[in-house]
């Protein structure tokens, strides 16, 4: 199989998939307006089930975003060994960045799709539920790849989905339910490549 670099390298949207890591430690240098614009507008141009746009984004700078942090941190230790650990790395990755978006979902379709649909309740709410994280997690992604677009890094953090409760009463959103949390910066070093599965691992052909 030729090497993936070559298919990654056709062009420039590909190449971002390509070089998208994983970071978790910014510079010192604020993320322009300009470009926290453009990646929101990114994320809001995912796709979503039935076109609901189920997401919210909240963006966090300064003491808000230190206050998060500082939450994150204190209840940490109420968690096992490597959640505890998790969190922490997570609210230093808050602290550190120089701006954070939250990505939630509203539970709209949720609401909406069960009302709508002539299913069994419990059935549609899974079903909308299951669409609503899909949309959502898709905007999380355009999210990434614009902002490794623009030069800058991020990280996904789901570990705060362990204390979905507080993080939403901190904004103000009880009835929403977690996405995910994304620090957003200047990469103080290049990302490292983790190990990925080969292709042939993953891909079965029928
Ligand atoms: C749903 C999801 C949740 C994640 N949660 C965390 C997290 O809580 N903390 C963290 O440091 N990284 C988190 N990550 C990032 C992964 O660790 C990372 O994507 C993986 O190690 C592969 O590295 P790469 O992103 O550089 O390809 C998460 C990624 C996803 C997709």
């Amino acid at each position: 199989m030729q090497d993936p670099k070559t298919h990654l390298d056709r062009n420039e949207t590909l190449r971002s998939i390509r070089d998208r890591r994983s970071i978790r430690t910014f510079a010192d240098r604020q993320v322009s307006d300009d470009d926290l614009l453009a990646i929101l507008h990114a994320a809001h141009q995912a796709p979503s089930a039935h076109n609901q746009q189920p997401w919210k984004f909240i963006v966090l700078k300064d003491k808000a975003k230190n206050d998060l942090a500082a939450m994150v941190s204190e209840r940490s230790s109420n968690f096992p060994k490597p959640s505890a650990a998790l969190l922490r790395m997570a609210s230093r990755s808050i602290i550190n960045a120089p701006v954070v978006v939250a990505v939630m979902n509203t539970g709209e379709l949720i609401e909406r799709g069960t009302e709508l649909f002539k299913m069994d309740k419990e059935i549609a709410h899974d079903f909308f539920r299951i669409m609503e994280v899909q949309s959502s997690a898709a905007s999380v992604q355009n999210m990434l790849l614009a902002a490794t677009s623009l030069g800058l890094g991020t990280v996904w953090l789901g570990v705060l989905a362990l204390m979905q409760k507080e993080v939403l009463g901190f904004f103000g959103e009880p009835e929403g339910e977690f996405v995910a949390i994304v620090p957003i910066g200047y990469p103080v070093k290049p990302g490292v490549q983790p190990a990925k599965h080969a292709l042939d691992m993953v891909v079965k052909y029928l």
